[in-house]
């Protein structure tokens, strides 16, 4: 089963056969911070549902924050604990920075990150380090102390040029960061098209399964085409579909005028 789909994502994900998705990439409602055309969606359940269609070594990275009310609700903390209890493994919790955050609270620092929950159906089936520069490269006089007689030795050796990345990934939100199609933003959440793709790269491999749940404006799907991925996207809101189509079929001229 693959394509977007209007339904409640409990149902149709009850619909589907066991052990299927390679990679889940997605965001739920965070409380009630905000009202996405009146729809709510059951946790629980859907964390159930994920368990089961998941495939052995499959993930599921789930991007979440709380809402913040006087103090911190922490459901993102529960939610958490919640798949641990029905099997998942926690195999990273990740945090998305974002690089400029317009929301000011007078009596605590401004936040600007959510958690990425990297959840896993036993040990992860693959994993493709996405690489950043490391600071200091090329060739160094490095010190060694490896003489008996604990004389220094300087060798000359090459530093690597590039290391794995941190789980702090940090992006530009907005117009021409989150992603330039200004359509997306008819959402009123979207995440950054490049936090998807990282996650897509580092999951999944070319031909793999990716889905979104709550697909909203379609970014974990558009990212999934993108790079050679299968995608499956469902979202309750018929209007937040259209939205996500729309955007694919861009990707789909594109790479038709192109190929
Ligand atoms: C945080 S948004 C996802 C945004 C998406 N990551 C993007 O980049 O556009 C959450 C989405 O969940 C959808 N949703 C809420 N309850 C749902 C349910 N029971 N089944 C499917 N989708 C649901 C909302 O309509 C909303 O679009």
């Amino acid at each position: 089963m693959t394509g977007l789909f209007v339904s409640d994502c409990i149902e149709l994900m009850a619909k589907m056969e066991k052990d299927v998705i390679d990679l889940t990439v997605t965001s739920p409602p965070y409380d009630n911070l905000r009202n996405y055309n009146g729809y709510e969606f059951n946790f629980e359940n859907v964390a159930r549902q994920l368990y089961r269609i998941t495939k052995i070594g499959g993930v599921v990275v789930w991007v979440v924050g709380d809402k913040i009310n006087g103090g911190r609700t922490l459901t993102s903390f529960r939610q958490g604990l919640f798949f641990q209890e029905i099997g998942f493994c926690m195999h990273d919790v990740m945090i998305y920075q974002k690089k400029n955050t317009p929301f000011m609270r007078s009596n605590a620092y401004t936040n600007c990150y959510e958690y990425m929950f990297v959840l896993s159906k036993g040990k992860p089936k693959t994993f493709n380090p996405v690489k950043m520069e490391t600071v200091r490269n090329g060739f160094e006089m490095l010190t060694h102390n490896k003489l008996p007689d604990g004389i220094n030795k300087k060798v000359r050796k090459e530093l690597k040029k590039e290391k794995n990345k941190t789980n702090i990934w940090t992006y530009a939100v907005g117009l021409g960061g989150t992603t330039s199609d200004k359509i997306a933003f008819d959402h009123p959440a979207v995440f950054p098209e490049k936090l998807a793709q990282d996650h897509i790269l580092s999951w999944s491999n070319e031909g793999d399964l990716v889905f979104d749940p709550m697909v909203g404006s379609g970014t974990t799907c558009k990212m999934a085409l993108l790079n050679n991925r299968k995608y499956l996207g469902i979202d309750i809101s018929e209007e937040y579909i259209e939205i996500a189509k729309q955007r694919l079929e861009m990707v789909k001229q594109k790479q038709g005028l192109f190929a």
